[in-house]
């Protein structure tokens, strides 16, 4: 984990309530899809985690909702801000786990963590399949990025507005995609349902409020078949056995 100083690059609006914010500063504390940053906001006690969607050796960018007054603070940050921001934090998702197919699952703004893992997975020659949930068309995001980089998409949204209508738990009954592996991030409840119903191994991104966001205040625990676990620190990437549900 690294903390310092990074100045604004761009924060735009690129869905209904969804923002796209790159910082430029120091990423060598990145190493892997699924980590987050914690960013500190003028007039804010608790810094707000996000996850990050890509990074290169200058520069990072996350995509975040605007659900309350921080998000919101958050939106309205103009170019050449410099914000503090803990980054690295967390272990990310394993790319090497999978060993020739991998499927990616998510719901919503999940689809953002596991785009640095698809770029890792196929880079390292794996076979990428993502089924992306979403309420409706509106909200649909990083759907031309994930096709760019060569990943077999398929979106699905609840009221059918675009892709197929439904889960993706009905999508991964109907398409029986070929995997040895899986990453999925979104909804607790969608998570649930993914992990007990695949018999493949695979992992899941946990979300918890949060307070240090670094470790320390046991402000995020979770419970796992090992114990007590902190979600910032020990996750929030956690093997789909370890999970308690
Ligand atoms: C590891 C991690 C990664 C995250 N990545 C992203 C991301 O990439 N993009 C993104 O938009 N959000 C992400 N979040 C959630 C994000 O941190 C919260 O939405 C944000 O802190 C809300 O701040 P706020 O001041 O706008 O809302 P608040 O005023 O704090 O809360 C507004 C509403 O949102 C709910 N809420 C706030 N934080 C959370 C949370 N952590 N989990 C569930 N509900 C919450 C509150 O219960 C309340 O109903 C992540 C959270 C964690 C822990
Ligand atoms: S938020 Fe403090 S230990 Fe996780």
């Amino acid at each position: 984990m690294k903390q310092g100083n990074y100045r604004t690059i761009f924060n735009r609006r690129i869905a209904d309530q969804y923002f796209q914010m790159r910082l430029e500063g120091d990423c060598s504390a990145f190493s892997r899809g699924g980590q987050f940053v914690d960013i500190a906001i003028d007039g804010f006690f608790l810094r707000r985690p996000l996850a990050v969607r890509e990074w290169d050796s200058c520069s990072f960018d996350v995509i975040y909702k605007t659900v309350g007054k921080g998000t919101e603070a958050l939106s309205l940050i103009t170019p050449g801000t410099v914000l503090n921001v803990l980054t690295g934090l967390g272990n990310g998702f394993d790319p090497y786990s999978c060993k020739d197919a991998a499927l990616l699952i998510s719901g919503g703004l999940g689809v953002s963590p596991l785009f640095s893992l698809a770029k890792e997975l196929v880079r390292t020659g794996k076979k990428v399949s993502l089924i992306a949930g979403f309420n409706k068309a509106s909200e649909i995001i990083l759907e031309n990025e994930y096709r760019e980089l060569g990943v077999n998409l398929h979106i699905v949204t609840m009221d059918g507005s675009a892709g197929t209508r439904g889960l993706v738990t009905d999508a991964i009954a109907a398409l029986k995609p070929e995997f040895d592996y899986f990453y999925t991030c979104g909804p607790k409840l969608m998570m649930k349902a993914v992990c007990t119903s695949l018999t493949v191994p695979g992992e899941a991104s946990l979300e918890e409020r949060m307070g240090c966001g670094c470790g320390i205040c046991y402000g995020c625990t979770c419970h796992t078949v090992k114990g007590p676990a902190r979600v910032c620190a020990d996750g929030p990437v956690f093997k789909k056995e370890d999970i308690i549900w």
